[in-house]
């Protein structure tokens, strides 16, 4: 992240951001092992089975996008869990769909993991039982969008899970180190990516569940609730 001070410098004074790929190449795989420790540890032992019903559908067979997947490792882990679904995986990032690609030929799940460059707005429609977003929904230019396309997207009875970095809605209950933490990122990466994309909403890191259940909401979604509150993360469901 510091290797890129002067892009960051630079868009405080444009105010224009800077895209994820301008970044130096040791932050995508840099912060894809950041992430993949939570989703590790906790993906499949704890937050996807505190959705409701999501774990029984997975084993049974369902299908899942990644949206903003970056190094794919969510998907993977998924796939390996629950072989009998089946997944997509779509950034903006290339260079990140062709780690996510690598990463899924290793683990032995790439007939039923496929990954494409998309963006959340644009990936294909399947009728999506389950659409996921990794810490990636507060980087994008146009969240509200984002949840819009997920919710065209989705099946009837299907669910948003998004997992977004553990923010308390008032700024004073963020000052601790994971909240000093997540806003020297979010300013320098998170933000800075939202504001280079269209719309440049900016939401941050640290956006809070009451925010993000209002971005949900003018999506058009009807039911949102937080499903889990582990230190590091928000583990927040929504459906239409
Ligand atoms: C912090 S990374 C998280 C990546 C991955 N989900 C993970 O948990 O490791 C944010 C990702 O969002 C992607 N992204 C940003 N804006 C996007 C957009 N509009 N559509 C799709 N992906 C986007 C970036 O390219 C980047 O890979």
């Amino acid at each position: 992240m510091w290797f890129d001070q002067d892009k960051s410098l630079d868009a405080f004074r444009t105010g224009k951001g800077v895209p994820w790929s301008d970044h130096d190449q040791r932050l995508f795989c840099g912060s894809a092992a950041f992430y993949r420790n939570a989703y590790r540890g906790s993906l499949v032992q704890e937050w996807l089975p505190a959705l409701d019903g999501v774990q029984a559908r997975l084993e049974e067979g369902i299908r899942v996008v990644d949206v903003g997947c970056g190094h794919g490792h969510s998907t993977v882990l998924m796939a390996e869990a629950y072989p009998n679904s089946r997944y997509w995986g779509y950034d903006v990032h290339r260079q990140s769909i062709d780690a996510a690609r690598d990463h899924a030929e290793e683990a032995g799940v790439a007939d039923r993991a496929t990954f494409a460059v998309a963006g959340a707005k644009g990936y294909p429609d399947r009728d999506f039982d389950l659409i996921c977003f990794f810490d990636c929904l507060h980087d994008m230019g146009d969240p509200v969008g984002a949840a819009r396309h997920a919710a065209q997207t989705l099946a009837e009875d299907g669910t948003v899970m998004l997992v977004e970095p553990f923010a308390d809605d008032r700024v004073e209950n963020n000052l601790g180190p994971v909240g000093q933490l997540y806003y020297a990122a979010s300013t320098t990466l998170c933000c800075a990516h939202s504001l280079s994309e269209d719309v440049g909403l900016a939401l941050g890191a640290q956006a809070g569940e009451a925010r993000l259940a209002q971005v949900f909401s003018e999506a058009g979604f009807s039911h949102f609730r937080r499903a889990m509150e582990p230190p590091f993360n928000l583990i927040l469901e929504a459906r239409c």
